[in-house]
């Protein structure tokens, strides 16, 4: 791209290792995923919010003159920023009881039965205005920034009425006007039936009132269902997908976390861009997957922190599946959006290659956020959103330092991330 008068141009030198995209697939499948294209010794230009080249140093570098910024990466590595396709960044407070309670032997599922868990966060989120419910989202996240990712999935859930559903769709599309994160708002009425309802009422609730009211504010991208045992059935779950249809909510879907529930089978039939979690799923599903357009994503932090199965993701790719990876940031199960640790815990507990990983983190993230045409990697013409490191020897160094903190400095649409407004 051409830079002309009226865009900011950035040129970034020596740069020791940079991962780049030449050929723009939108996801990358089964031994595919392999593949990850670096150049050693490298720089990067930027024109406006998108990426205009990258190449070799000793390769017809531009002259640095003709850029209104030049920024010396001094030996450090550039990255894609990560894509979170799928996470609950806002809730209100915090559920460290439960953490206790896990450690004394109580299941996620127990928890949730006593009336803790997502109740529990619905309980504290009811209680919590709309300005005071930004504000601790707006730490989230200022966090996930900083540590790298650019493109992040943001799902309601913790309301569970009609009200306070709405309430955290409006926070969530503050975060879109407020931050400079791209942001996909999840509807997710369907996480656990609220308290003053039954089963069947929450389900009527959810499709006659709910879904219309969401659809009306144009307040989400995607319908999300909790398919599981003790929460909502195959059945629910194509009523409330089939509803949500009929406002163009294209499915993304909790699925096979707690038990081998039908969510994969009943997401590939309504097209869900994403079936996510899946610790519980067994071989017969990998089939369904394969011939459709269904991202299988797995969330190893949720595995990791519940101490519950690892999603197969091994077999799935080798099956010939692509893979997408997630934090689930969430306050019950996974409290934390830290995409390099997950990067880590795929390579660490599924045996992804870190290749594999960076790839499910970055290009197949962005897929599963329906954005891989313009996120997800580092290709000329996609949204500049990169994230510079400390020098570090190779790629694989960074899921490797699994807690070290190499990522230096984040960039979101070419700017160089200094931080967000309104923040104590
Ligand atoms: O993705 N599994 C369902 N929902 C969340 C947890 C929500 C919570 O416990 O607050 C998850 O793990
Ligand atoms: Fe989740």
């Amino acid at each position: 791209m051409k830079a002309t008068s009226k865009t900011r141009t950035l040129l970034v030198k020596n740069i020791a290792h940079l991962v780049v995209d030449n050929h723009r697939p939108l996801r990358l499948q089964g031994s595919e995923m392999a593949n990850l294209e670096v150049i050693d010794n490298a720089y990067l230009t930027v024109d406006g919010d998108r990426f205009s080249g990258f190449g070799k140093m000793t390769d017809n570098m531009p002259t640095e003159s003709s850029f209104d910024q030049v920024i010396d990466a001094c030996g450090g590595s550039i990255f894609p920023s990560w894509c979170d396709p799928h996470t609950h960044i806002v809730y209100a407070g915090s559920r460290e009881a439960e953490f206790v309670d896990k450690i004394r032997g109580l299941s996620y599922a127990e928890i949730a039965r006593r009336g803790g868990g997502i109740l529990n966060s619905a309980d504290h989120l009811h209680e919590l205005s709309e300005d005071e419910l930004y504000r601790q989202a707006l730490r989230r996240a200022d966090e996930i920034i900083r540590k790298g990712t650019g493109c992040v999935e943001v799902k309601s859930g913790y309301g569970l009425n009609t009200a306070d559903e709405l309430k955290m769709l409006r926070v969530i599309r503050r975060l879109q006007e407020t931050t400079p994160l791209k942001i996909k708002a999840t509807f997710l009425g369907a996480h656990a039936v609220g308290r003053q309802y039954t089963q069947p009422e929450y389900v009527d609730l959810l499709i006659n009132e709910m879904i219309p009211a969401v659809a009306k504010e144009q307040l989400a991208d995607y319908i999300d269902v909790f398919c599981d045992e003790g929460f909502f059935t195959v059945e629910e779950t194509a009523r409330i997908l089939e509803a949500g249809a009929r406002y163009g909510l294209r499915p993304k879907i909790h699925a096979e976390e707690l038990a081998p529930s039908g969510g994969v089978a009943v997401g590939v039939k309504y097209n869900a861009l994403s079936v996510d979690h899946l610790e519980s799923m067994d071989e017969a599903g990998f089939e369904l997957l394969l011939n459709s357009e269904t991202m299988p994503t797995a969330l190893p932090g949720t595995s990791f922190f519940l101490n519950i199965p690892f999603t197969p993701a091994r077999k799935m790719i080798s099956a010939g599946l692509g893979v997408a990876l997630a934090s689930d940031y969430n306050p019950g199960s996974t409290p934390s959006g830290d995409m390099k640790f997950i990067v880590s815990l795929a390579c660490i507990k599924m045996r992804l290659l870190p290749a594999e990983a960076i790839n499910a983190a970055t290009i197949n993230a962005a897929y599963a956020l329906g954005e891989s045409q313009d996120y997800g990697s580092i290709a000329v013409g996609k949204v500049a959103n990169f994230f510079l490191t400390e020098p570090i020897s190779s790629v694989e160094y960074l899921p490797y330092a699994y807690t070290s903190p190499i990522i230096k400095q984040a960039f979101l649409s070419g700017r160089p991330y200094e931080g967000l407004k309104g923040l104590d």
